[in-house]
């Protein structure tokens, strides 16, 4: 295999983060790699919000469990509290993606995704563990939403559209295997 594919089949969903700072010329050779990502006519409708600040990362945390509790359906809640409770799992640094809703509708949530994997693989070819945050959306669902979306400067229009998490893993965690049922190769 090469380097690619290792790092691919090596990439795990972290949940459990080490108290432990990335460097910061490590991050932004993250981001840059975020930036790098394709986007449909290259619209490039994102924006890539690098948080190394962890007060500001524990008031999202605690906002977006509160917005998760206050749901009259408690599944996702009471998934997260199943997990030890926190929706960041002690991540020393989180990248929000925000993204604007492009024609046809629908269309930024593809370049979201891949915005996504880029930030998630060039992490895991650094030895950075990380995983996709789909309830950091939580945090701006409720009535500090717009206070966050300034205190983390989101362009004008734009909305919260996944978070990484990064950081060092406590203990590395084997891949899921791969459900080969899934796969149709017509001859
Ligand atoms: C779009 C997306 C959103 C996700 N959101 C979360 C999340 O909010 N919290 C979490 O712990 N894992 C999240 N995950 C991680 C998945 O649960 C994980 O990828 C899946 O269980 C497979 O495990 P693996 O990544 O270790 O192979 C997300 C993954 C994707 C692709």
């Amino acid at each position: 295999m090469n380097d690619t594919l290792l790092t691919i089949a090596r990439r795990f969903s972290c949940r459990d983060f080490i108290d432990k700072p990335i460097c910061e010329s490590d991050l932004l050779t993250i981001c840059k790699s975020a930036l790098a990502s394709p986007s449909g006519m290259n619209r490039q409708n994102w924006q890539i919000v690098l948080i190394e600040n962890k007060v500001i990362i524990k008031e999202m945390e605690d906002e977006g469990l509160k917005n998760l509790q206050s749901y009259h359906d408690k599944t996702l809640y009471n998934r997260i509290m199943g997990r030890g409770g926190k929706l960041f799992y002690n991540a020393p640094c989180m990248i929000i993606i925000a993204i604007k809703e492009r024609f046809p509708k629908g269309a930024e949530l593809i370049d979201l995704g891949i915005v996504s994997q880029n930030i998630s693989l060039a992490a895991t070819s650094m030895g950075i563990d990380n995983c996709h945050c789909g309830f950091a959306a939580f945090c701006f669902a409720g009535t500090k939403g717009t206070e966050f979306k300034q205190k983390l400067q989101f362009f004008d229009g734009y909305e919260c559209g996944l978070g990484v998490l990064l950081g060092y893993a406590r203990e590395s965690k084997k891949p899921h295997d791969l459900n080969l049922e899934k796969l149709t190769i017509i001859n």
